[in-house]
C-alpha cells in the first residue's frame, strides 16, 4: 500500500521514524536484516522514497552519475557556491538503521525546517545521499563521494563485487553508465562547504553525558587484501608435517594483526573482517585463503608504523609455514582534519542548542567527509548512540538527541549564512 505523504513538521522524531521506515524491505536487500548495498534493489527503493521527501521539503531532487541522490534548495544567489549537507544511504550487512541514513535525513529535515518558515539563504543548500560509503558492494569504500570529489583512481572503474558483477554492469542495472561515472565530479568553486551529521559509533558521548559532539579529525585508514596460497590436499592422507595449510597460516596472521593493533595507542585498531577459504571443503586441507585487513589510527604515522609491523609479521609467518603471501593495499585514506572555522561555527551552534560547550572528538570511523575534504572545507556533528554500538542491528539513538542535532544543524546554517553574507535580508526579500 502506498503511504500517504507525511504532513508533520520537520523534527528529530520524524527523522528517526524515517530512518526506521527505511530499515526493512523494500529498502533492504534482505528480509532477515538490513542490508542495503550500493546499486541494489533496496538502494533504488530508498532513493525513490528519499526523493519524495526531498520534493516535499521544497528541493529539486536528482540522481547523479554515480548514483548519489541530490536535492537542491535554491538560495538567493543562484551562482553562489552551495552548502552540501549529507552522508551515505548504503549499509553494511546486518547493519543499523542510523549509520549514514540519519545524516541524510537530518539534511532533509534541516531544509524542511527552513522551507516551513520561508527562509532562504545566500547559498543554495544541497542534501546529498552518497551511494557507497561502506564498501557495501565493491571491495573499496567511499566510491561515490570520491566520484563527487573528483578523486577516483583508475582501478576504481574496474571493480567487481563478490559475485563477479562489475561496476559497469551494476550501474547499467541502475540506468547509469560507467563512461559517465566520473561526471559526478563537482567543481571546487561550486561548493562552499560539506557538513555531515552522523552517529558517533563509539561510546565517548554517552559515557560523558553529551548528546552532541563536534569532530576535529577523522582517523587514517588502510584497507589491505591478503591472499595466502598453500597446497590443497586430502585431509585424511596428508601428514601434518607435510602440510602447507593456507588457513592455519591465515589464522596465525589474524592473531598477529590483533596483537599489533592492540599494542599501540588506544586509537590504533586493526581488524580482519572478511575471509574466504578455498576450496572450503571439510575433507580438504585449505589451499588458498583471502582476507581483508583494516588498520586505522588518529595519526597517519601511527597507522603506518602498525601497517609496517603487520607486513613484517605476516611475511615471517608465511616464510616459516612455506606458504606464499600476496598483500595489496586496496585503500589508503589519510587522516583528515575538519576545517577549524566551520567546526567553530558548529561548536557555537551546539552551544546555542545545548547550553554547553560540545565535546570535541576524533572519529575512528570513516566518513564521506574525509573524501569531500578534497573538494571543500568540511565539518561533522556527532550524535550519541546507545552503548556506542554501530554496524549492528541494535544501533539506537534517542529522539531528543536527534531533535537537538536538527536544531544544531539549523543554527549552524544560519551562522554560516551570516558569516558568508552578513546580516539576514529583511522579511520581504526572503
Ligand atoms: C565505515 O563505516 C567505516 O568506518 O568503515
Ligand atoms: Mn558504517
Ligand atoms: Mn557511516
Amino acid at each position: 500500500m502506498v503511504k500517504p505523504p507525511t504532513r508533520e513538521a520537520a523534527s528529530g522524531l520524524r527523522a528517526v521514524a524515517r530512518c526506521d521506515e527505511l530499515g526493512a524491505v523494500p529498502y533492504s536487500d534482505s528480509d532477515e536484516h538490513l542490508f542495503r548495498p550500493y546499486l541494489g534493489a533496496g538502494h533504488a527503493a530508498a532513493l525513490d522514497r528519499i526523493a519524495a521527501w526531498m520534493t516535499e521539503a521544497g528541493m529539486a531532487a536528482r540522481i547523479d552519475a554515480a548514483g548519489n541522490i541530490v536535492g537542491r534548495y535554491e538560495g538567493r544567489h543562484p551562482d553562489a557556491p552551495a552548502l552540501l549537507i549529507g552522508s551515505h544511504v548504503d549499509s553494511v550487512r546486518d547493519g543499523g538503521r542510523y549509520d549514514g541514513m540519519l545524516g541524510v535525513i537530518l539534511g532533509i529535515e534541516t531544509v524542511a525546517w527552513f522551507a516551513e518558515r520561508g527562509h532562504r539563504f545566500g547559498f543554495a543548500i544541497e542534501v546529498i545521499g552518497f551511494g557507497d560509503e561502506e564498501g557495501s558492494r565493491f571491495p573499496v569504500s567511499m566510491l561515490t563521494s570520491r566520484a563527487v570529489a573528483g578523486v577516483l583512481g583508475d582501478q576504481d572503474l574496474a571493480l567487481a563485487d563478490a559475485a563477479g558483477v562489475g561496476l559497469a554492469e551494476a550501474l547499467e542495472g541502475f540506468g547509469l553508465d560507467l563512461a559517465g561515472f566520473a561526471g559526478a565530479a563537482r567543481q571546487r568553486g561550486d561548493v562552499l562547504a560539506y557538513v555531515e551529521a552522523h552517529i558517533e559509533q563509539g561510546p565517548v558521548l554517552e559515557a560523558e553525558g553529551h548528546a552532541l559532539g563536534v569532530v576535529s579529525a577523522i582517523a587514517a585508514q588502510y584497507r589491505f587484501r591478503a591472499v595466502v596460497t598453500g597446497t590443497a590436499g586430502h585431509a585424511g592422507t596428508m601428514a601434518m608435517r607435510l602440510r602447507h595449510d593456507a588457513l592455519a597460516a591465515a589464522a596465525e596472521m589474524v592473531l598477529a594483526v590483533e596483537r599489533i593493533g592492540g599494542a599501540g595507542p588506544e586509537d590504533l585498531v586493526a581488524t580482519v573482517g572478511r575471509m574466504e577459504v578455498g576450496p572450503g571443503v571439510p575433507n580438504v586441507v585449505p589451499g588458498a585463503v583471502t582476507f581483508s585487513i583494516d588498520v586505522r589510527a588518529g595519526r597517519g604515522a601511527v597507522r603506518d608504523r602498525a601497517a609496517d609491523e603487520i607486513r613484517q609479521a605476516l611475511a615471517e609467518i608465511a616464510a616459516r609455514r612455506a606458504v606464499t603471501l600476496d598483500l595489496t593495499v586496496q585503500q589508503d585514506l589519510p587522516a583528515t582534519p575538519c576545517d577549524a572555522g566551520l567546526s567553530d561555527l558548529m561548536a557555537e551552534a551546539v552551544r546555542e542548542v545545548t547550553g554547553a560547550a560540545p565535546r570535541i572528538l576524533v572519529s575512528g570511523a570513516g566518513h564521506d567527509a574525509m573524501v569531500m575534504a578534497h573538494l571543500a572545507p568540511v565539518a561533522m556533528l556527532f550524535l550519541r548512540c546507545r552503548g556506542g554500538i554501530s554496524h549492528n542491528p541494535t544501533e539506537a539513538v534517542m529522539d531528543e538527541d536527534v531533535q537537538a542535532a536538527l536544531e544544531a544543524m539549523t543554527a549552524f546554517v544560519a551562522r554560516l549564512d551570516r558569516a558568508s553574507f552578513g546580516a539576514p535580508p529583511k522579511e520581504k526579500e526572503e
